[in-house]
């Protein structure tokens, strides 16, 4: 059968990082994959994962000692139901000695839909403590492999479940996306469509276009979006045209299907960044939504992520979210059987412990921060250099990425010319900067702009 099998490209991205490893140049940047680096260009385990540590009642046995085994950790008193649980005894340890240690950690199975208390945390980081979805029944969560299983697992329960005359409905993708929509869509046999997004011209949002092109959708039409800090463009909605979407969507009755890869980098608040989707909740839609713990936990080859579906406000509900979860069950099944334990476990305990999570806030300040001085660094230093055109835009978007507006020429010359690695749209991952290689990167910019 493999003679049929014709050759297939490389994946783009990923094509890219291994063209990046291959460089031996020094003077290489690497602003392709959307990974956060430190100052040093070096991947950075957030503090808070390194120091998640198991609760006590977990770690010892019983009786008082000296533990030897555990760093940070001079010496405790516990008995194994945990009634000391002092937290100035309780040994910080670095997520390793957990997946060592936690007698919980047996490599046995999780449930298919994974593991809730690692679930249910990530649903109210969305839509908040106490929502009325969560009162009410009427959400259904389920573990997946990262953001891409997450956008997988809903768009294969869409193919399934929402047709027409039989037939799977368009999902509507924003032009451009990320790469990744387009073929896990397509491979699931639902067609694609895209509706305007960035303005070339102002290297903004093309709102009147994306408002245009979302009132004439045929009606009940599947519509991406991304909750915040838009991959490629690093362009948002503002709160009002959020509004304005929403209630066009609601008069068109879409279905809208949220990707939110990036909550806590758009404006370092959590909050802040889940309003795209709170306020879609509070306007009573039906929805999904693909959540992804890769980036704002630094936990990218762990996994880690989940997928939501929101029943809309009525009083059969939490019975319809009940057939829906047994549905996702046996999709679930059929795909991975059960998810992967260790990156949810990390996120989960952080999720769950009030100090950590403040302390995880913290960290996504450190991440969202040192990206926002790299704007203004980029931008200060072109506009320093006088390059040809504007450059606010590079300030002006959020996120993780910049959409610089280098042409494919300029951004093929650019890597052949300067060992600047950088996606063919002239998308740039904004954590590869650093101090050291900012004003190289801009002088390359500079260079190539003016050809
Ligand atoms: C990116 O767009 O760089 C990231 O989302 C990584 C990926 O999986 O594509």
């Amino acid at each position: 059968p493999a003679e049929a099998v014709p050759q297939a490209p490389e994946d783009p991205l990923f094509g890219l990082m291994r063209a990046y490893k291959a460089d031996t140049s020094p003077d290489k940047v690497d602003l392709g994959i959307g990974a956060y680096r430190d100052d040093n260009a070096k991947p950075w385990v957030l503090p808070v994962v390194k120091k998640v540590r198991i609760p006590f009642f977990f770690a010892f046995s019983e009786g008082t000692g000296t533990c030897e085994r555990w760093r940070n950790c001079q010496t405790w008193k516990g008995d194994r139901n945990g009634a000391v649980r002092n937290s100035a005894l309780n040994p910080a340890m670095v997520a390793e000695e957990i997946l060592r240690n936690d007698p919980e950690r047996n490599h046995e199975y999780l449930p298919i839909a994974g593991l809730a208390e690692f679930t249910s945390r990530a649903s109210e980081l969305l839509l908040g403590v106490s929502s009325a979805p969560a009162a009410e029944k009427r959400v259904a969560s389920v573990q997946t492999i990262s953001g891409t299983g997450a956008v997988h697992l809903g768009a294969l329960f869409l193919a399934k479940f929402y047709k027409l005359n039989g037939a799977n409905r368009t999902v509507y993708l924003s032009n451009p996306t990320w790469a990744n929509h387009n073929q896990i869509f397509t491979n699931v046999g639902i067609p694609i469509a895209t509706y305007p997004y960035f303005d070339k011209a102002t290297k903004g949002l093309d709102f009147e276009g994306m408002k245009r092109a979302l009132a004439e959708a045929p009606e009940r039409s599947i519509i991406l979006l991304h909750a915040c800090a838009h991959n490629p463009t690093g362009v948002d909605p503002t709160p009002e045209q959020w509004r304005e979407i929403a209630e066009i969507m609601k008069a068109k009755k879409h279905f809208p299907f949220f990707d939110t890869a990036y909550q806590g980098f758009a404006s370092g608040d959590l909050d802040r960044d889940a309003g795209s989707i709170r306020h879609f909740i509070e306007q009573g839609f039906e929805l999904v939504i693909a959540q992804s713990f890769a980036k704002n936990f630094g936990l990218y080859g762990e996994r880690a992520g989940c997928f939501h579906y929101v029943a809309s406000p009525a009083a059969d509900a939490a019975e319809t979210t009940t057939r829906v979860a047994s549905q996702l069950a046996i999709l679930q099944r059929s795909e991975i059987s059960n998810p992967p334990i260790y990156g949810a476990k990390i996120a989960s305990i952080a999720l769950n412990d009030k100090a950590l999570f403040a302390e995880w806030q913290e960290n996504l300040r450190t991440m969202s921060g040192r990206i926002i001085d790299m704007r203004k660094g980029l931008r200060a230093k072109l506009e320093e250099l006088a390059t040809p055109g504007t450059w606010n835009h590079i300030t002006d978007q959020i996120g993780m990425f910049s959409f610089t507006g280098l042409t494919e020429d300029q951004v093929a010359r650019i890597r052949s010319e300067f060992h600047i690695y950088m996606t063919k749209n002239g998308r740039i991952s904004m954590a590869g900067l650093n101090t050291r290689n900012v004003e190289y990167v801009a002088k390359a910019i500079d260079a190539v702009v003016r050809g």
